[in-house]
């Protein structure tokens, strides 16, 4: 049944860009849904269409989340892949959740992609630290300026990648968040010669004026010497 739209009561207090969000909010279902299944975000959705498309999660398979904040791709891979499986980062604290291996920090510091490694060799049967997915929706806030805005989404989308193939497992997949015109030939060329399939792939939950869309590759092949 379509919802019905809901207005918002005039208010002296907000900003025009807040009462936007905020109407969105209200009248956005898949907020709702969240709320009523108990996702933490409505992000949550994004990755169930794109796991019921490409069936990349299993019991068992060891997954990493860059950009995990507040959590809802977290608790869909805690779920399917089972706890103590997922290790993610964010920028933001989330509520603990259980069964996910989350620490607070910059994904761009050298350090961070360390900690993950040393994350993914805490899982018992894991001690080459290795998994079998790499997601990414991580997304910097914006400048306003076109030019940085553009180069900042690119600088994290290949970090996400260089990340992917030093600790993917020969088979694995990548999920990565991409703006239009926010991925480069060169990422494109690496993604190609680096898995056996890569596609582009916008969920139903992707609000359809954002210019958001998933990178999936699969079947990831560790060049030779590496
Ligand atoms: C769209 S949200 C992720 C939503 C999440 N997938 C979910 O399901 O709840 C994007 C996240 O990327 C994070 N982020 C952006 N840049 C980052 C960075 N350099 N290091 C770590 N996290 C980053 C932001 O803090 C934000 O929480």
């Amino acid at each position: 049944m379509p919802q019905k739209f809901q207005r918002l009561k005039k208010s002296k207090k907000l900003t025009k860009s807040s009462q936007k969000w905020l109407l969105r909010q209200i009248n956005d279902p898949y907020v709702e849904r969240a709320k009523a299944e108990g996702w933490r975000s409505r992000a949550a959705f994004k990755i169930i269409e794109i796991d019921q498309k490409f069936k990349l999660f299993k019991k068992g398979k060891i997954v990493v989340d860059l950009g995990a904040a507040p959590g809802g791709w977290s608790q869909y891979a805690v779920k399917k892949a089972g706890e103590g499986n997922v290790v993610a980062i964010d920028l933001l604290e989330i509520d603990t959740l259980a069964g996910v291996n989350f620490f607070v920090g910059d994904f761009m510091t050298p350090e961070a992609p360390q900690k993950i490694i040393e994350l993914l060799k805490t899982i018992s049967y894991n001690k080459n630290g290795k998994c079998d997915i790499v997601m990414s929706d991580m997304a910097a806030n914006t400048t306003g300026d076109h030019t940085t805005d553009h180069l900042r989404i690119i600088a994290l989308l290949e970090e996400a990648l260089t990340l992917g193939t030093e600790i993917l497992k020969e088979g694995g997949s990548f999920v990565g968040k991409v703006f239009q015109g926010g991925s480069s030939d060169e990422i494109l060329k690496k993604l190609r010669t680096s898995f056996s399939s890569v596609k582009y792939f916008k969920p139903d939950s992707s609000r359809k004026d954002s210019s958001e869309t998933y990178l999936v590759a699969m079947g990831f092949r560790r060049p030779e010497n590496t």
